[in-house]
């Protein structure tokens, strides 16, 4: 049996990392467990910035955006030295298993440290949901409620402007945000990376559906496409429509997290305490079909997700 344990929040921020900050907390001491917070992920396993938790330390917390243990990223814990070192403070201080909410590079640092003896569980955070082996990470549909009401928004002074607006979403290597954000928005049309995309073809498209009485646009961009108002330039050289680009940013990174991120923040939690409780580690959670599982890490890791092309082609299909 597993009595003391810790948890730590790595890489980008998401919506959601405190609900599950929180669950894990108040997991292990309903399980009869020690648990301590570890501020700025990995670098403070390092530098032993690191402190008890009770009940009480996450009162508060579970409807707010951010990460009280706050984030960050730590290119020590890539060596050998770094590792070392986070194994050394984690037997000074008898941490058994360590919780990780983060995404995959912080997963590999997981699995890491797991082959040292500090059994670790990771948690899928990050909005962009790109973790392969979970269909849902943490923070992903705040995100996109927060990507849809700012898109409303600039519809309206697309709307009073008759103009076109191109709006880039985050999502660093993934379209997921993109495309869910273009349905939800009634955009003309949504550019990822996962679907090559011809903007002559969308000059057409615009000038027909102008001919045909549309008078504002709406075009998505993933952030992994990397040039919003480039594309917008062009989009307006070719359709003399004319065309804002925004970019939305950090913003989506903030707030506080949707119903869905609190329930599976806590989902997560639970199941990963229950395992490390057992003395289960090297793993990583994640959903299925709706049901919590888990995953070795490398197994994980090596995991492809598929991107959804029959979203992408409704988008486009309805687009007009
Ligand atoms: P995310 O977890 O969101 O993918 P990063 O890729 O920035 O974010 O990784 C977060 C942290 O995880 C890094 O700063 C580093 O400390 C650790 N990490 C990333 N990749 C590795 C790796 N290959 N080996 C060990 N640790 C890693
Ligand atoms: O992975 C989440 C994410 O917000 C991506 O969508 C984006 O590309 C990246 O993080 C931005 O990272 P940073 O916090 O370093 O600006």
């Amino acid at each position: 049996m597993i009595k003391k344990i810790g948890v730590l929040t790595s890489g980008g921020d998401a919506p959601g990392m405190n609900t599950a900050v929180r669950a894990v907390v108040r997991t292990a001491i309903s399980k009869g467990m020690e648990v301590y917070g570890i501020r700025r992920g990995y670098v403070g396993l390092i530098n032993g910035d690191i402190f008890q938790m009770d009940a009480r330390s996450v009162s508060d917390i579970i409807h707010r955006g951010g990460t009280m243990l706050y984030t960050a990223r730590c290119p020590e814990f890539r060596t050998e030295e770094g590792l070392d070192k986070a194994k050394a403070k984690c037997e000074e201080l008898g941490l058994e298993g360590i919780v990780v909410i983060g995404g995959d590079g912080s997963f590999r640092g997981a699995a890491d440290l797991s082959a040292r003896g500090i059994l670790c569980v990771g948690l899928p955070g990050t909005i962009d949901n790109d973790i392969a082996c979970t269909e849902y990470t943490i923070g992903y549909d705040t995100a996109m409620n927060t990507a849809m009401e700012l898109v409303d928004k600039l519809r309206d002074t697309s709307q009073s402007h008759d103009r076109c607006t191109v709006v880039e979403v985050m999502g660093r290597n993934a379209g997921y945000i993109a495309v869910n954000t273009g349905i939800a928005c009634g955009s003309i049309e949504v550019i990822t990376k996962e679907v090559p995309y011809d903007l002559d073809a969308l000059a057409k498209k615009m000038l027909e559906a102008k001919k045909n009485g549309k008078q504002n646009f709406i075009v998505v961009v993933a952030e992994g496409i990397g040039n919003s108002n480039e594309i917008a330039k062009i989009i307006e050289e070719k359709t003399h429509i004319e065309t804002r680009a925004t970019i939305l940013g950090h913003v989506q990174r903030g707030g506080s997290p949707t119903v869905r991120d609190r329930v599976a923040a806590t989902q997560f939690a639970h199941y990963a305490v229950g395992l490390l409780e057992q003395g289960i580690g090297n793993r990583v959670v994640g959903m299925q079909k709706g049901e919590i599982v888990d995953f070795d890490i490398q197994e994980a890791l090596a995991m492809k997700k598929p991107y959804d092309i029959e979203l992408h082609k409704i988008a486009e299909e309805i687009g007009f």
